[in-house]
């Protein structure tokens, strides 16, 4: 399947059967989660916290996208395989198009970036490319440190006024779903209801959105050191590895002296 026939079977999927995406950094991660059947793969910049050890996404490069998505797109996987724009890549339509078209090169079959209104033009020039774009609404953890910590969204009618808004104009400007981040779940439920494309969230309660996207060291228990609160591990690999490096450790070195 091409990248676009890939990205339309996700849109296609507005109000069917619950669309299921997780976050991937390496190849055999990639491989793993495709043979699990996930629907799309998004290298995300949450790569800086959980692999590369920052404090958040904002110390994150065009390098470092590229060199991951290259190591999941070597995996071949069924699912689409979304990459994140990193922070600074997209200041105006044409470095969007160039970042987007770096990541593409790199293996991505589409790209993501953050925010609504103020990045309508940017989605535009991708999508008129011919890439396809996820749009990112609700917690945007680029802005983390302007906005002093992640906060929940949509509290408010104006607060939900202005992420409908921002919706309408990245579906306008060719999107084909968008990430709800953090969003409180009755306006998480009220906006998935009245937009046209597939919206896929993360700590926006359950079964409020069109799918549901998880930070995979969230859904593995493989990041210990932070957990958020709306994460619902179905393992605890952190648990494994040390157990495993335990038993290692005892049967080449003996017991500690
Ligand atoms: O970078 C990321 O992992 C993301 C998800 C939280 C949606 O953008």
């Amino acid at each position: 399947m091409t990248a676009h026939q890939k990205s339309e079977s996700i849109r296609v999927r507005k109000g069917g059967r619950p669309l299921a995406a997780l976050t991937a950094y390496d190849y055999p991660s990639a491989r793993l989660l495709d043979e699990g059947g996930v629907d799309v793969l998004l290298v995300g910049d949450s790569l800086g916290m959980v692999v590369l050890g920052f404090p958040d996404t904002t110390h994150v490069t065009l390098a470092h996208m590229l060199h991951h998505i290259s190591a999941v797109a070597r995996a071949k996987p069924r699912a689409l395989i979304v990459g994140d724009l990193p922070i600074h890549t997209y200041a105006s339509p044409a470095q969007a198009l160039a970042t987007a078209r770096e990541l593409v090169a790199a293996g991505a079959e589409a790209v993501k970036l953050e925010g609504g209104i103020r990045q309508a033009e940017k989605v535009r020039a991708i999508t008129q490319a011919g890439i396809p774009v996820m749009g990112h609404l609700g917690m945007l953890p680029q802005r983390v440190l302007e906005e002093g910590g992640y906060h929940k969204k949509g509290k408010t009618p104006e607060q939900t006024e202005a992420i409908r808004e921002g919706a309408q104009a990245l579906i306008d400007a060719g999107v084909f779903a968008i990430v709800f981040e953090s969003i409180i779940p009755e306006t998480a439920r009220q906006l998935s209801a009245s937009l046209s494309v597939p919206t896929i969230g993360i700590g926006c309660g359950e079964n409020t959105c069109d799918g549901e996207i998880a930070v995979i060291t969230d859904l593995l228990g493989s990041y210990p050191w932070f957990v958020p609160p709306f994460a619902k591990p179905e393992a605890d690999l952190a648990d494994g590895i040390r157990k495993a490096v335990t038993q290692y450790v005892a049967r080449i070195s003996g017991p500690k002296v």
